[in-house]
């Protein structure tokens, strides 16, 4: 009898642990943040009000922040991918020959962009959302800042990062953006945040104190 219970019980937990992992599998909206305490992508209903949340994510974290905030402003979004998407090799930024960290130094790498947004001149307002790879935007939000006109656009940057500030990581992006744009303060999203947080701060990061 000990013995039927023990399998029935251990049958239990395997079935469980099974449903478990299919229902992990089949929620799009999951994200594993290294830095946020989100794991699940907010709901956003975007409204036609002329703001369009731009971001490159290639490990969730900056995916997470870019959803809140879009979610906190009803804003549409766009996410910049790589033609050539980075796997977790790519990413390792102990290695300084990991391509990550090659384009990082390399002035010159332009990583191409599979698609760039089509009609931007619905939009008065673009964040664009990055991680800080070296303290520094990725390229390839250089090549997306000289593939994309914004004349006349406000632009506000925003980042995720494991320890380091905002700083000047958008210093180049901003040299790309022309005169006509007017280039607010950026925000980096602390650490430990979570949606609700992240949501509540939308507004304060569009306008930010200069
Ligand atoms: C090549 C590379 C360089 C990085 N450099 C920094 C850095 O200078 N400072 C920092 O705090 N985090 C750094 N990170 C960590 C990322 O900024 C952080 O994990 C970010 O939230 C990842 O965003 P994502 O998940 O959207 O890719 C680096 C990560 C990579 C891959």
């Amino acid at each position: 009898m000990k013995k039927l219970l023990i399998i029935l019980l251990g049958l239990m937990l395997l079935c469980g642990c099974v449903f478990a992992e299919e229902a992990a599998e089949e929620d799009p909206d999951a994200v594993t943040s290294a830095t946020l305490k989100i794991n699940r992508l907010p709901e956003v209903n975007a409204e036609e009000n002329g703001i369009l949340v731009v971001y490159f994510s290639p490990d969730d974290t900056t995916r997470a922040a870019a959803y809140c905030i879009a979610a906190g402003l009803s804003a549409e979004l766009f996410e910049i991918e790589a033609e050539e998407p980075y796997t977790a090799e790519d990413l390792d930024y102990y290695n300084r020959f990991s391509r990550s960290m090659t384009e990082s130094y390399n002035k010159d790498a332009r990583p191409a962009i599979a698609a760039l947004p089509g009609d931007l001149s619905k939009y008065d307002t673009i964040l664009i959302g990055y991680p800080l790879w070296g303290g520094m935007a990725p390229k390839i939000l250089l090549t997306f800042m000289e593939s994309v006109d914004l004349s006349g656009k406000t632009v506000v940057p925003f980042c995720t990062s494991n320890s380091s500030a905002f700083g000047s990581s958008d210093k180049d992006l901003k040299k790309r953006a022309g005169d006509s744009v007017t280039w607010k303060k950026g925000t980096r999203i602390k650490k430990g945040a979570t949606a609700e947080e992240i949501i509540g701060l939308a507004e304060q990061i569009l306008n930010p104190e200069e």
